[in-house]
């Protein structure tokens, strides 16, 4: 696991983006994994910077976001879909056929989840994983659980979840109480991944997941087994 001590939140973004940034220069055609949430925007807004001035070249990229609440349409504009699209790919020259984030509204929810699964599998999986953190340790939807999940599934949200995913919805009733989540297992099968916590309020979670037992309780501290690991953020761990 390699640490980075990023200045602030805006020197985090930087650095997240460059190592983003190289990969699609060293590997054009590679998959990415994306993560939602307010973490990731700066680091998104200056990848579609770079974009935008001719550094950077997505034609060949595929991507495939880690998850997706169960019910909101992807027009919703809370649901991840709608997310990506406007801080990320209505903003660069990626083909949107080329992405992927899970249907909130399958009709079939095993079938769409095997699906997503298979697809990153038939892709030779994922390259380069983005990641952030939730305040209770969780990866994509990974809660907190007796076991490690394995693949794409469909998970119930914890109540501190939803708590704090109820400040971009009008009221907390309005938040999805289930999403479709890439398992741990896929998340560990990217070949490299790239963790951003910033902000004091992730600092225990951060210590915890990084240097604390590796539990299911704490979905993040598998990553301690993750053979290529980049940790960014502000916080003196
Ligand atoms: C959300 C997402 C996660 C994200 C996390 C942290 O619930 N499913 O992928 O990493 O919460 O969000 P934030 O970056 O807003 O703290």
């Amino acid at each position: 696991m390699k640490i980075i001590k990023a200045k602030d939140y805006d020197d985090m973004s930087k650095i997240a983006a460059q190592i983003i940034g190289a990969q699609i220069t060293l590997k054009p055609d590679c998959v990415l994994g994306l993560a939602t949430g307010s973490t990731p925007i700066g680091t998104y807004s200056m990848l579609a910077d770079w974009c935008s001035k001719g550094y950077l070249d997505f034609a060949s990229v595929t991507t495939f976001n880690l998850d997706e609440y169960l019910g909101l349409d992807p027009q919703h504009d809370q649901s991840y879909r709608h997310y990506m699209n406007s801080n990320l790919f209505n903003k660069i020259n990626i083909k949107i056929e080329n992405t992927n984030v899970p249907n909130g509204k399958a009709v079939d929810v095993d079938k769409e989840c095997m699906a997503y699964e298979n697809k990153i599998e038939g892709l030779d999986g994922i390259t380069l994983q983005l990641l952030g953190i939730g305040n209770n340790g969780h990866i994509g939807f990974n809660e907190p659980d007796d076991s490690f999940s394995k693949s794409t599934h469909c998970v119930r949200l914890a109540d501190n979840t939803i708590e704090a995913n109820a400040r971009f919805f009008d009221s907390i009733d309005m938040v999805p109480k289930k999403a479709i989540t890439m398992g741990i297992g896929t998340i560990m099968k990217a070949k490299k991944a790239i963790l951003i916590a910033n902000g004091e309020g992730k600092r225990e979670i951060l210590k915890k997941s990084l240097f604390g037992p590796i539990t299911p309780r704490v979905p993040a501290s598998i990553l301690q087994l993750h053979p290529d690991l980049t940790v960014i953020t502000d916080n003196s761990l």
